[in-house]
């Protein structure tokens, strides 16, 4: 794992975007896993105009959505579906073939669980995987205590993610489970980028690079992947000991 440090959110999130774009231009065929949030949104406007400007061909990319919150629907604009459908489907008008998000209405949850696995192991795995990090150091709805050798699975969201995944929604959603790609994918992943910007995140950051491994702060396993980055602002970098 590497920590990579930027002035300001926007930095950080143009050299993302920038990341995103030598990634299409090296292999167009291939696999990106994105999350959404906060974190990602500027990255997200950004590639956006880049492949705008550059005229980037995206048709071969293959887009997967890190999770969804059980029961919420797509319309909901606190869903992960829509978070995509405004900051890249629709302005790039990518085909829906080509962006795969987890149904979280299903009925069949589990189905859609090994449907997701059994994309990303066709398609030859996931190339760059870009997620953030939760205040209680979960990625995607991978919550403490989960398994690292867990694929996709629906899981009981912790209190502290009930709570702070209010701030998603206009009117108090009814929240319970959520359903995610596992930290099995992570490790599997080409090559991995976790981005926090924030004070209040820099806690967080400094128990995922300098304390120890362990599913009770699931970001930690950041620190064993060999093509792993953390990616944050001087804000979020604040409270690490090491700087460089
Ligand atoms: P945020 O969410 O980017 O909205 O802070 C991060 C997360 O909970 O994974």
């Amino acid at each position: 794992m590497q920590l990579k440090i930027y002035d300001d959110h926007h930095k950080l999130s143009d050299a993302v975007a920038d990341e995103i774009m030598s990634l299409v231009k090296t292999k167009p065929g291939a696999v990106l896993c994105l999350a959404s949030g906060e974190t990602p949104r500027l990255t997200c406007q950004l590639f956006v105009q880049k492949v705008k400007n550059e005229k980037l061909d995206i048709s071969q990319l293959t887009m997967i959505g890190l999770d969804e919150w059980v029961n919420i629907p797509p319309s909901n604009e606190g869903s992960c579906h829509y978070f995509f459908k405004n900051e890249l489907i629709n302005p790039l008008h990518i085909p829906e073939k080509q962006v795969h998000l987890f149904d979280a209405m299903s009925d069949k949850l589990e189905n859609e669980c090994r449907r997701m696995d059994a994309l990303i192991r066709n398609n030859g795995g996931i190339d760059l995987m870009i997620v953030g990090i939760g205040m209680n150091g979960h990625i995607g709805f991978n919550e403490p205590g989960v398994s690292f050798d867990n694929y996709s699975h629906v899981i009981d969201l912790d209190e502290t993610t009930l709570t702070v995944g209010q701030k998603y929604f206009k009117s108090k959603a009814t929240l319970q489970k959520g359903i995610t790609l596992g930290l099995k994918h992570l490790q599997e992943s080409k090559k991995v980028l976790l981005l926090a910007n924030g004070a209040k995140k820099a806690g967080v950051v400094t128990k995922t690079v300098e304390e120890e491994v362990t599913n009770t702060f699931p970001a930690s396993i950041m620190q064993t992947h060999a093509n792993g980055f953390v990616m944050v602002d001087r804000e979020a970098a604040s409270l690490l000991k090491q700087k460089n």
